[in-house]
């Protein structure tokens, strides 16, 4: 286990000492704009995610979850073709927030909607080529049945939270308590997301915990 440790502490080291310049943007859009506490994916996330959009260059792009905009501006950042990028946010500071953040980050291929995602997905009948699911952790198998067909053949599903805090490893007795429901809806979508048959599956130690996915 100190072994694993070691390896985490030496990847991040790797990574941060490799990418300063994002790093520093990365920190840059978190203080822009202060709001009452900001959840963002982590450093590593950020770049996994920066990478598997270069890599498979999507033009048509939902995310679940703005938050902070970090992961919207790191998914965009290396992409010039794009032809509709959606970003769904429900809390209204944040979201009042991320209008701010588009415009001085130059965002511009991302579309920032004030709604909740379960409602906005049940009335949508876009496909998307990459979806990024990172929002209340209670909801992402609700999240996962309202998308599964709106993303094309080879398209891709990155989600976020996967490990929760190695909560999903973690005796119950061992889990905050306000942490065990997440826990538990985040052990059940992991299991239902693994054996989905209409997806290959991988998890990855990285950040939080991140799946990623091809849509077969
Ligand atoms: C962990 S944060 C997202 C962080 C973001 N990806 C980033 O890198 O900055 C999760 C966000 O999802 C939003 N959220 C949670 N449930 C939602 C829902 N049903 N519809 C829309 N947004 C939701 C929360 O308000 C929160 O801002």
């Amino acid at each position: 286990m100190e072994l694993f440790e070691k390896l985490i502490n030496y990847n991040t080291l790797l990574n941060n000492d490799a990418n300063k310049e994002l790093l520093e943007k990365y920190t840059e859009i978190i203080q822009a704009e202060y709001i009452h506490f900001i959840p963002a994916v982590r450093f590593d996330s950020a770049l996994f995610l920066r990478l598997f959009a270069m890599l498979t260059k999507p033009r048509n792009i939902l995310e679940i979850g703005f938050g902070s905009g970090v992961s919207s501006y790191f998914i965009a950042e290396q992409l010039y073709e794009v032809d509709n990028f959606v970003s769904l946010e429900r809390d209204t500071a944040r979201y009042e927030r991320g209008k701010k953040i588009i415009s001085q980050f130059n965002m511009n291929t991302v579309n920032l909607i004030h709604c909740d995602a379960l409602e906005y997905l049940s009335n949508d009948d876009t496909m998307y080529d990459f979806i990024f699911i990172d929002a209340g952790k209670n909801d992402y198998t609700k999240y996962l049945h309202l998308i599964k067909d709106k993303l094309v053949t080879s398209g891709i599903l990155i989600c976020d939270n996967t490990f929760f805090n190695a909560n999903v490893v973690k005796e119950e007795s061992d889990i905050q308590k306000n942490h065990i429901k997440p826990t538990h809806s985040m052990k059940e979508f992991n299991t239902y997301l693994a054996n989905l048959k209409c997806f290959n599956t991988s998890f990855f130690v990285v950040g939080d915990g991140m799946s990623l996915s091809i849509k077969i």
